[in-house]
Formats: structure tokens, sequence, C-alpha cells
């Protein structure tokens, strides 16, 4: 499944809307994406690197049409021919978690603490799909069993259980309904480093079992060398850079790309000299 942005803009604040028009009311306008293009094309593994603040998870969300209404976006977002920008709040709903699955940065946040992680993870069917109760339990079981933690972590809760494999149960909530495209923001940037290279390892798996497509996201070029063929670097709101991952890594053209190799580079020699 592809997908295809172009000349995304995203901004917050700024003319509140007729009823509202008082000068005193007017917030200035922020700009957060500055005519963001990118695309992922079908099976492709395509990373998104910027630092802190550089506009990210605004990137996602504004896809996904999970920002508020105070925040305007503009410019077009095409899934396999599906415009996402404008499209309603139910067409929206209707694509998220089915047609495309998020993984998220910290899952001791999203998980939900007082329910079974099993049916969490089933969560996603129930609402997409009509099948019976044998059949979501099933599949439930088997998605446990692909993100390497057995079907009897069903019934544990989300503390019982590691941030590593806390984010399995975050993967399998992604990928249950089979989505085309995933979007992962941060998945790891919560776990240490072993486990990083675990989760980052059985995600690519994943992906390229389902014959999906990833986006991946995130702040650290030694993460996205194992992932993405593909990347783009983001800063204040717009893509300096793309290109394949090795060659950005090995020779960066922007000075972000560079900085952010950069700091690639010594959190890897930090790493090596602490062991
Ligand atoms: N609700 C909001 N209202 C105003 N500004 C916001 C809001 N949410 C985010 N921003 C601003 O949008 C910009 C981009 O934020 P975003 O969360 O996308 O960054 P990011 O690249 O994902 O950073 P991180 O790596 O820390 O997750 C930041 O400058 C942030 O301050
Ligand atoms: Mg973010």
């Amino acid at each position: 499944m592809s997908l295809i942005i172009k000349h995304l803009h995203v901004n917050i604040g700024g003319d509140p809307g007729k009823s509202l028009r008082r000068r005193s009311q007017k917030a200035p306008e922020k700009k957060i994406l500055r005519d963001v293009s990118l695309h992922v094309a079908d099976r492709e593994r395509v990373g998104l690197v910027g630092a802190s603040g550089s506009g990210k998870s605004m990137l996602a969300m504004s896809v996904m049409g999970l920002l508020p209404r105070t925040v305007h976006v503009s410019g077009s977002a095409v899934l396999d021919g599906t415009e996402l920008i404008g499209g309603t709040p139910q067409d929206l709903a209707d694509i998220r978690g089915r047609a495309v699955g998020f993984i998220f940065q910290d899952p001791g946040t999203t998980l939900n603490p007082v329910v079974p992680v099993g049916k969490q993870i089933e969560q996603p069917l129930r609402r997409h799909y009509d099948l019976s109760k044998e059949d979501r339990r099933e599949r439930v079981s088997a998605m446990l069993e692909k993100v390497g933690l057995g079907a009897s972590v069903a019934s544990a809760y989300p503390h019982e259980l590691s941030g590593g494999q806390q984010q399995r149960v975050g993967i399998a909530c992604a990928l249950i309904t089979s989505p085309k495209l995933i979007i992962a923001d941060e998945p790891t940037t919560a776990l240490d480093a072993m486990t990083q290279l675990q989760i980052v390892e059985l995600l690519v798996q994943l992906v390229d079992g389902a014959g999906a497509s990833l986006l991946f996201i995130t702040h650290d070029f030694s993460v996205l060398a194992r992932v993405a063929q593909r990347s783009y670097v983001l800063e204040s709101g717009e893509i300096v850079e793309e290109g394949d991952t090795a060659g950005l890594l090995a020779n960066p053209s922007s000075q972000a790309g560079d900085r952010l190799v950069t700091a690639a580079k010594e959190l890897t020699f930090a790493r090596k000299e602490s062991r």
C-alpha cells in the first residue's frame, strides 16, 4: 500500500473563525509543517528522522486526522488512491486501525492498565471485523506467538510485563487487523539498547512478512539504519534532505542531517564504552 504526501502544511492558532473574530482573540499563527512532500511505496520501509520538536508526530497525526480542529491542515495525503486530508471523521476512523496500524513511543502510557493485554489486542478486530469470539481469540493467540510472547500472556495486565514485552503488545495491537501501512512513532525510544534492537528486528520481520509498508519515525539514525531503505530528514517542519539511508548516514548534506548522524555516532560510541 502506498502513501503519497504532497505539499502538506500544518498551522496552529491564527484566525479562530468568524464567530470569534476579534482582534484581541487572535493568537499568533505557528507553522508546524511547511510544504512537506514524501512518499512510501508499496512494501517499502521509509524513515522520517528529525530532532525533538521538528514536527514528526504532527506529521503522523495530521495524516490520520488525529489533530484537534484548531489545527489547520492543508495539502494532500493519498493512501492507495484515497485522499485522507479533509476526510470525514467516520472515513478516517474506518481507515485507522484497519488499513493503517499505529505504534506509539511509550506502550506504558498507551496501553490501558486495567484491561488484560489479550482484550486490548482484540479491540481493533471487534471494531473493524465481524468475527466470532472463537475466531478473535484464535487470532489474538496467533498474534501473541508472532510477536514472541506466547498465547498465555493474553491474560496478563500491562504492569506485569517489561517495557520490551509491552512494546511487543503494542506491535500486536497495530498488526492484528493486517494493515498494509504501519506508522511507528519512535517505537523503541523508551527501551534500552539491546531491547531496541530486538523490537526493531521483530518489526522489520513482521512488516516484510505481511507485505506491508512502514513509515518509521525516530530521532536516532543508528536505529534507522536497520529499518529503513530510504529516509527523509525533517527540520523545523521542513524536509531538508532525502535519500537512501546508508548514503545519508555516510554523507549527510544538510546541517540537520549532519547533526543527527553525529549524535547517533556519539550514542553508539557511548554504548560501546559503557559495556
Ligand atoms: N497542541 C499543540 N499546540 C501548539 N503547538 C504544538 C502542539 N503540539 C505540538 N506543538 C508544536 O509542534 C511542533 C512539533 O511537535 P511534534 O510533537 O510533532 O515534534 P516531534 O518531532 O514529534 O518531537 P519529539 O521527537 O519530541 O516527539 C513543536 O514545536 C511543538 O511545540
Ligand atoms: Mg514526537
